[in-house]
């Protein structure tokens, strides 16, 4: 009898603007994984309160409104992709000034991660994940042997944010995501640390490979 395939799980986890998602991307491309961007899937549900009219603040309200939420996680065989509703809200509207500051809020709510989590241990059935987020180590994928916690400087953070052209108080974000109750920002055990201030992309992508091969990773890893 075949065995099952084994699906891996690499999680990336760290604070707002820490170079995590640009670090995530190249690794599943040199490692040949869907890479997963579990913020989209927060931006989306607070994207999809903004629309209906609902106070993110609201924590009733915002539960009530996933009970009639259609989320579509898949994949385009390289990235996640997310639908709500059937249609994707678009990247520019994920990452309005709007949803910036409503996301945290939203996020802190145990039925909206509840719900994203599921969604999230899906694609372990379907495919091998790199998932950056903030509680894929800790929450998500305790049980993976591939954890990094993503961290920078706070200036290099801000810098990064403005120079992506995003007026985004990363600072007070970061604050809220790591005093939350459910799920905080952590270091999650068994996580190593890298700190990308002094890295480009493609040290900071050698330093997290070098990681990865510390704590077993045995697969290909293209060039
Ligand atoms: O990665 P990002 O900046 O796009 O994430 C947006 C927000 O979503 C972030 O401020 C906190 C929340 N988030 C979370 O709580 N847990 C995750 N795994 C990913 C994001």
């Amino acid at each position: 009898m075949t065995p099952p395939p084994t699906h891996h799980a690499i999680a990336i986890d760290g604070p707002a603007a820490s170079g995590k998602s640009t670090l995530a991307r190249e690794l599943a491309r040199r490692l040949g994984l869907v890479m997963v961007n579990s913020g989209a899937m927060y931006r989306a549900v607070t994207w999809a309160a903004i629309n209906r009219g609902i106070d993110p603040a609201d924590a009733p309200a915002v539960v009530r409104m996933l009970d009639s939420l259609e989320i579509t996680c898949g994949s385009d065989g390289s990235s996640s992709t997310i639908l709500i509703d059937g249609r994707h809200p678009g990247d520019e509207a994920l990452r309005a000034e709007a949803v910036n500051s409503a996301v945290s809020t939203v996020a802190a709510i145990p039925e909206v991660r509840e719900r994203l989590v599921a969604l999230q241990r899906d694609y372990l059935a379907r495919t091998s994940v790199v998932m950056e987020g903030r509680d894929i180590g800790s929450v998500v994928f305790p049980d993976t042997p591939f954890k990094i916690y993503v961290t920078a400087d706070e200036a290099v953070r801000a810098k990064r944010r403005r120079a992506m052209g995003e007026i985004d108080s990363v600072s007070t974000r970061d604050a809220a995501d790591s005093k939350r109750k459910t799920a905080p920002l952590v270091v999650a055990p068994g996580a190593a640390v890298l700190d990308n201030s002094a890295h480009t992309i493609e040290s900071g992508v050698q330093a997290a490979i070098d990681i990865l091969k510390q704590q077993g990773w045995n697969q290909p890893v293209e060039p």
